[in-house]
């Protein structure tokens, strides 16, 4: 055979013997195709004309004719399959019964560090998995997906630590599923996907987490630590005033004998400058339990008209001596509710001392009426009334529309906020409409008992 033919004949072979191992590995049954090609009778012809080629030039030829070759339609259902494998941004990694790697896409070689020539043929547990994360060793017959190869069932989303080919170790999610031909497990199908930068946010969050439970716990603290001092303090303060007040009303008393009227007139003002001290102390006490989560309700079966009534009472006096109309407008029969019926009192009286302290003229006014399940109680004023912009701020702490120094009426700022809270304690809430110059409506909302 001259030079010319046999090369001729050694590339139709060639040929021949590409062609027939493609479709035997698109069928996966690589060996029995190439025997059947043996069994035709073209053996020896191959086997000959295999030995004369130039392979290395045979292989770059092959090259450049796959990279000439037209792009393979995705309708191919293998090129399909080829196509979505080698692209999907999941790591995918095909086994064989012994656990030994036949495929591997770019994604899994990007994951691994791996490239898939490195492996194929290697068992992939004693490369990516052969420690457990404490560095001790890792046998085949005690890792999970090793059980799929044994004919375990198939595991889904297994969180799992691998190894990186550097030897670093990395938080993967994993499933694993087994091929089976004929009732026999043939190998397995892995997909992972590497889940550190999800882990990473993970441990940021909970570190910022525990960061923001840790400040809360801090602030909790120093909340206790203030309303300790608080306490204390104004037990220690109240204790002479006590006495202060005492001693003023025995004075005013005629006790031990009877004052004259200057001296009777400065006695007055010491007793009532000492009860406002009181009130002021009593109010900052009351407003540090609250921001302590001290503060507790004692729950009674309480008519709600009944408390309206008493905290209205209370007030009148202050209104009169202010020229101002208290108009209370409260049904007769009973609005029942569970309350602490002190504290409900107390906020009513806040209420309507504001409004007697912020209102010249005209009139302050009680409404409660019922509202579903619900009761209303509002209070008016045709008061200074509160600029738009401040509507909010009436509710912090301290916060006053002008400074208690430089203004006639006195307070602390604080009624407000501890109402607000007093009234979210009591399960309700409390609000706000206000025109300045035209008055002030303050309405609390709270829960009645089911009827019945
Ligand atoms: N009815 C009202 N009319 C106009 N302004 C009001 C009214 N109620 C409250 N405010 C404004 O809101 C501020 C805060 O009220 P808050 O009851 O908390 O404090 P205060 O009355 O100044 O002092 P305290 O109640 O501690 O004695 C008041 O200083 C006032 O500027
Ligand atoms: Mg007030």
């Amino acid at each position: 055979m001259d030079d010319t033919r046999s090369t001729e004949l050694a590339l139709r072979v060639a040929e021949t013997v590409r062609r027939a191992c493609v479709r035997a590995a698109q069928e996966g049954y690589a060996d029995a195709a190439m025997s059947g090609l043996c069994a035709e009778g073209a053996a020896e012809a191959a086997v000959d004309a295999v030995r004369r080629l130039d392979v290395d030039a045979l292989a770059r030829a092959a090259a450049a004719e796959e990279e000439d070759a037209p792009l393979a339609p995705l309708d191919d259902p293998l090129h399909f399959v080829r196509a979505v494998t080698e692209h999907v941004a999941e790591g995918l990694c095909v086994m064989d019964a012994h656990g030994r790697l036949t495929y591997m896409n770019p994604a899994a070689e990007e994951v691994l560090g791996w490239r898939r020539e490195e492996l194929l043929g290697r068992v992939l547990h004693d490369a990516v998995h052969y420690l457990r994360p404490d560095g001790s060793p890792y046998p085949l017959d005690e890792c999970p997906l090793g059980s799929v190869l044994r004919g375990g069932p198939a595991i889904r989303e297994l969180e799992d630590v691998w190894i990186r080919r550097s030897g670093e170790f990395f938080p993967v999610f994993c499933s694993c599923t087994p091929i089976r031909q004929a009732g026999r497990v043939q190998g397995a199908v892995l997909s992972l996907h590497d889940i550190t930068a999800r882990k990473h946010e993970e441990a940021e969050r909970l570190r910022l987490l525990d960061a923001e439970s840790e400040a809360r716990a801090e602030a909790e603290r120093a909340n206790r630590t203030k309303a300790d001092f608080l306490a204390v303090m104004s037990h220690e303060l109240r204790t002479p005033l006590t006495a202060v007040m005492g001693y003023a009303e025995l004075l005013l008393m005629g006790v031990p004998e009877p004052l004259s009227e200057g001296t009777r007139s400065h006695v007055d003002r010491i007793d009532q400058a000492a009860r406002h001290l009181l009130a002021l102390i009593e109010e900052i006490l009351s407003f540090s339990r609250i921001e302590a989560g001290r503060e507790e309700v004692r729950p009674t079966d309480a008519d709600v008209a009944e408390v309206a009534r008493e905290a209205a009472a209370f007030v009148q006096p202050l209104a009169r001596r202010k020229g101002l109309a208290l108009r209370v407008r409260v049904p007769d029969r009973p609005l029942c509710a569970v309350i602490d019926r002190g504290k409900l009192r107390q906020v009513l009286v806040n209420l309507l001392f504001n409004a007697i302290k912020f209102t010249a003229r005209g009139e302050v006014a009680l409404e409660v009426e019922p509202d579903g399940p619900a009761a209303l109680m509002h209070v008016r004023d045709t008061g200074v009334g509160i600029a738009p912009g401040d509507l909010e701020r009436i509710w912090e702490p301290f916060w006053q529309a002008q400074p208690a120094n430089t203004r006639e009426v006195g307070g602390t700022g604080l009624g407000l906020s501890i109402s607000r809270r007093t009234v979210h304690l009591l399960g309700g809430d409390i609000a706000v409409a206000s025109e300045p110059g035209r008055g002030s409506v303050f309405t609390v909302r709270l829960p009645l008992a089911a009827a019945g």
